[in-house]
Formats: C-alpha cells, sequence, structure tokens
C-alpha cells in the first residue's frame, strides 16, 4: 500500500460557529480560532477541516451557500482567512474546506438569476419543473422532511431540494455548472488549502428524468433514484482529472447509505479513483436503522460488524475515513458510552476508532468529552432538520415522545458551544448571550479544567495521536478482529513488518473476564494506552472494568 500524508494525518473539525467568539458577538468566528490553533496543534492533528466559512443565509449554518468565494461577515474577512490559512500552515496544520455543491442557498445569485429571467444561462443551472396539474413533478421527499420540490409562483414551476427549502439543488448535468464547481475548487485550492470534504457529494447526480419512486417513507422517498446516480463516476472522474490531480491535496467524500462495494468504485487506488476516502455512515446505525431519528437499542455486534467491514473490504485497496462525531450526530458517549462513565467511555471510544486503519476525524469538543445537551422544549432548538422530523415525529408518536426523541437524535446536541473555561458562557464568548445553547455541565466539562489534569480524556487523546505517530502500526497495519459474537468486547489484532498491536475494548460496565486471543502472551506485551492505572493481568487475561480499554504492542 502506497503511503501519503492524507493517510498518517489527523483531522480536527471545526463547526466555526459554535466553536470560538473572538469579537465579543456571541457568534464563533475566524478570530477565535486564530486565537486556539495551538490549542489545535497541541493536539498532536495535522490538519483542519472547517465546516463551510462562505457568505451565506445561515438556514442550514453554512450549508447553504450564498457566495462560494467570500466569507461569512459574522465569521469575519478574507484577510482574516488567509491569517488562518497561513498561522495554520506556519504551525504544520493543513486546512480543509468543505465544498457544498449538491445545492446552494436560495440566495445565490445563480439561482435568483434563474427565477428572475428563466430564460437565462442560470435557470438550467437547477432542477426546474412544471407540476403534474396541481400536482408536483415527482413524489420525492427531502431528507429534512416535507416534499422535495418547492413552488415558485412567478414562473409556475417548481424546484428540487433534496434539504431545506432554501437549498436548491444544483443540475450537475449541465456542464457550465460543473465547470463552476471547478473554478471553485482552483479558486480555494490556489489560495493555498489542501483539500476538500465533499458534502453529499454522492447525490450529484440525478437519474434522468427523475422518476417517482415507488416506495414511500416519510423522508428521502426517492433516494434511490440519486444516492449513486448514473453518472455520478464521471463527474467526480472529471473533477479529479481537471483540477485535483493538478495539486498536491487531498478528498473525502460524504456517502450518506454507501457500502464498502460501492465506496471501493470510488476510491480504489489508481487511475479511476475518484476520491481520497469517503465518510460513510454504516457505523453510526449501531444503534438506530440509517440514522439516529428511527432508534434502536445500541447493539455492539451490529457496529463491530461494520468496522471489521470496512477494515477488510478496504485494506491494501483504499483508504478509511474514521469518525464518531461530527456537526451531524449527537455526541457520542451518549450513544456508545455512557455519561456515568464519561471519563472511561470517552477514552475506550477514542481507542476503538483511532487504532483501526484509516484517517481519523476528531469533532470539536469530543477531544473533552462532551455530552448532549439536555434539551427541555422543541423552541430551543435551532437546527431544520431536528424542527422538521420533530414534526413528523410528532403525528407519529405525540409531543413527550417526539421531544424525548429529538434529545437522543437531534444534531443540535454536537452544536451547543465549545467549553473552554469555567467563565461565564463558558469561555467561549465574551458577549452577554452566545447565540446557541451552553450545556450546563460546563464548570466540569472544559478545556482548562482538561489541561490541568494528567488523566482528562484531552490529555488521553493527545498520548493516543502521539503513538499513532510514531507507530506506523497502527496506520498501515492489517486488521483481524477476535471474539466476533461478544456483545461486551471489541477486541481486534493489527500486524505490521513483524510488530504486533492488540486492541481491547470494553462496551459496558458489567465484569466480565477477557483471555487473550491464541498466540498473544499479555506478559511479552508493552501496555502503551489504558484508561485504569489498575491493568493486572491474570492468567493472560483480565477480569474487565466499566469501559475499559488497553492496548498491548508486541515487538
Ligand atoms: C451534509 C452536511 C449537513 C447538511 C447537509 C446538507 O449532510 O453535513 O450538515 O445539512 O449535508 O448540506
Amino acid at each position: 500500500m502506497q503511503k501519503s500524508w492524507y493517510k498518517e494525518m489527523a483531522v480536527y473539525q471545526v463547526w466555526p460557529r459554535s466553536f470560538c467568539d473572538g469579537d465579543g458577538d456571541g457568534i464563533g468566528d475566524l478570530k477565535g480560532v486564530l486565537s486556539k490553533l495551538d490549542y489545535i496543534k497541541s493536539l498532536g492533528v495535522d490538519a483542519i477541516w472547517f465546516s463551510p466559512l462562505y457568505k451565506s443565509p445561515q438556514k442550514d449554518y453554512g450549508y447553504d451557500i450564498a457566495d462560494y468565494r467570500s466569507i461569512q461577515p459574522e465569521y469575519g474577512t478574507m484577510e482574516d482567512f488567509k491569517k488562518v490559512l497561513d498561522g495554520a500552515h506556519e504551525r504544520g496544520l493543513r486546512v480543509i474546506m468543505d465544498l457544498v455543491v449538491n445545492h446552494t442557498s436560495d440566495q445565490h445569485e445563480w439561482f435568483k438569476k434563474g427565477i428572475e429571467d428563466p430564460t437565462s444561462k442560470y435557470h438550467s443551472y437547477y432542477h426546474w419543473y412544471k407540476g403534474k396539474g396541481k400536482r408536483r413533478p415527482n413524489n420525492w421527499m427531502s431528507t429534512f422532511a416535507g416534499p422535495a420540490w418547492e413552488y415558485n409562483e412567478k414562473n409556475d414551476e417548481y424546484y428540487l431540494h433534496l434539504f431545506a427549502v432554501e437549498q436548491p439543488d444544483l443540475n450537475m448535468d449541465n456542464p457550465e455548472v460543473r465547470e463552476e464547481v471547478k473554478d471553485i475548487m482552483k479558486f480555494w485550492l490556489d489560495m493555498g488549502v489542501d483539500g476538500f470534504r465533499e458534502d453529499v457529494i454522492t447525490f450529484i447526480s440525478k437519474k434522468e428524468g427523475l422518476p417517482s419512486s415507488p416506495y414511500w417513507f416519510p423522508v428521502a422517498t426517492g433516494i434511490e433514484n440519486y444516492m449513486h446516480g448514473p453518472h455520478l463516476d464521471e463527474y467526480l472522474l472529471e473533477f479529479k482529472n481537471d483540477v485535483l490531480s493538478k495539486y498536491d491535496c487531498m478528498t473525502v467524500g460524504e456517502a450518506p447509505m454507501m457500502t464498502t462495494k460501492k465506496a471501493l468504485k470510488h476510491i480504489t487506488e489508481g487511475p479511476d479513483q475518484h476520491l481520497n476516502m469517503m465518510f460513510h455512515f454504516e457505523h453510526m446505525a449501531a444503534d438506530c436503522l440509517f440514522y439516529s431519528w428511527f432508534k434502536t437499542k445500541f447493539k455492539l455486534k451490529n457496529l463491530k460488524k461494520v468496522f471489521s467491514r470496512w477494515q477488510k473490504d478496504l485494506y491494501g485497496k483504499a483508504w478509511n475515513a474514521l469518525y464518531l462525531e461530527n456537526h451531524d450526530q449527537p455526541r457520542v458517549i451518549n450513544r456508545y458510552g455512557s455519561p456515568e462513565y464519561r471519563v472511561e467511555s470517552a477514552k475506550m471510544l477514542a481507542v476503538t476508532y483511532i487504532c483501526q486503519s484509516g484517517t481519523p476525524f476528531i469533532y470539536q469538543g469530543q477531544e473533552i468529552g462532551m455530552l448532549n445537551y439536555p434539551f427541555e422544549s422543541i423552541d430551543q432548538y435551532t437546527d431544520v432538520s431536528t424542527i422538521n422530523n420533530y414534526n413528523v415525529a410528532k403525528k407519529i408518536m405525540g409531543e413527550e415522545k417526539a421531544l424525548n426523541l429529538a434529545n437522543y437524535a437531534s444534531r443540535d446536541n454536537a452544536r451547543s458551544v465549545v467549553q473552554w473555561n469555567t467563565e461565564k458562557n463558558a469561555g467561549f464568548t465574551t458577549a452577554d448571550e452566545p447565540w446557541f445553547v451552553v450545556n450546563p455541565n460546563y464548570k466540569e466539562i472544559n478545556v482548562e479544567a482538561a489541561e490541568k489534569d494528567p488523566d482528562s480524556i484531552l490529555n488521553f487523546y493527545r498520548a493516543l495521536l502521539k503513538f499513532r505517530k510514531e507507530n506506523e502500526i497502527v496506520i498501515y497495519g492489517d486488521y483481524k478482529e477476535h471474539y466476533k459474537s461478544s456483545k461486551t468486547l471489541y477486541v481486534y489484532e493489527r500486524n505490521y513488518e513483524g510488530k504486533r498491536m492488540l486492541v481491547i475494548n470494553v462496551f459496558g460496565d458489567k465484569p466480565v473476564k477477557f483471555k487473550a486471543p491464541k498466540g498473544f502472551d499479555l506478559s511479552k506485551g508493552k501496555l502503551v494506552l489504558a484508561n485504569y492505572k489498575d491493568a493486572d493481568i491474570q492468567d493472560n487475561g483480565f477480569t474487565t472494568k466499566p469501559y475499559e480499554t488497553r492496548v498491548y504492542l508486541f515487538d
């Protein structure tokens, strides 16, 4: 397998609105980011992925872009961005931008011009269709709930929006739209950014004629017509050949409903490769069906199966993108760990995914073990998809249950402000009111407290990332799972150039007897990471402690 910088790096994701407010208006911004570059560097990561910083009406917090070449004024100016870019590069941190080209904002010039003058070229930048009488052009439903079509009275037409009403889908079949996308890529790459996280990139090609779906779901009806559309390969290859291959950059594509088989078409290394990596969602469904709003009981076996499938199917052929949190997922401790054993389970979960083969992504606040926010009313939420999903859920299960579900499933849980210290508003802003909620647990859970505690989650992440950086086995080693049928233990080994590594993770608080798999003598291994001080060995094994993790290295 070829070595590469993007395989060896670890990435920190910044969701700018809630990261750090540098100008005292209650909203996170680039000045705030600048002030925290040393902190980010101190984690031992090699890159920052910025969720959208571009000019946007913020209906979907930046994923609705009104101008791809300017910075959202609330976040600062292009000068501020360049300072952050330079500051990051000076520290050896690469910068990855979010490329959102499945759709724009309805406030983008292209969209506005296409409505003003339906004969202009911009009209065909989007999917405009006449209705069937009074009916919508097809039965597709938005991913955010509600129909995927919005009527425009002026021209008596509907436009397609797979996400919010204010996010019209671009018509990627139009070659001029693809030229625009390539120009946007060049604009940022020429400025010096190091790559893109490509938002719902596997949705960009829609099946010809946009046929209605024979299936009905409350959300995303019709998804089979665009989740892996007919021209996706072609368009991705065009972007790569015409632009990306000319720069030393990386790409990671967001890919809902992605399987390893399909992913390999895009990320298998070689001349036909489209993207470097993909964010699939399969491992984020161990406590739900497809996504967190269809909640089920957490099942470790489901999680392990997915992890192992991606590790095995890609090994030697393609590269994994590893994550447990981002701005769209509730906090992982609340899902796969335990708030009661917050510190232990946070460390165990970190080991679980970062010791696999792939590029790990860490979401802001994850490194200090931030938890879901205790929302009490639907009025406290600001995320469009939460509110839409709640309204659907309310009709099915009533208000109380729908609210409980939102508390578990909402991505607003990831968007409470980062907790920096014990000062007012957790040190996020000096304004009286931050734009969004501050978790009341900030007096206990914050960066400053974690810095002072050698056993904090934060310092554990640092040790883990340092270990990964210093040991190629973590990056390039192969993978083999043990005790597949265990409902509590997730155990795997890695092998590389004569070295072996054994990773033992305990999901749960009930003690179980662990015995080292055949061929491993724990007394001969070096315990390199653990979340309990007392890591005794008995009979080549041990009785597990709640959410315990241990990593042994064998030379
Ligand atoms: C992606 C983003 C999400 C956004 C959606 C529409 O899933 O991660 O935040 O709402 O695309 O752009």
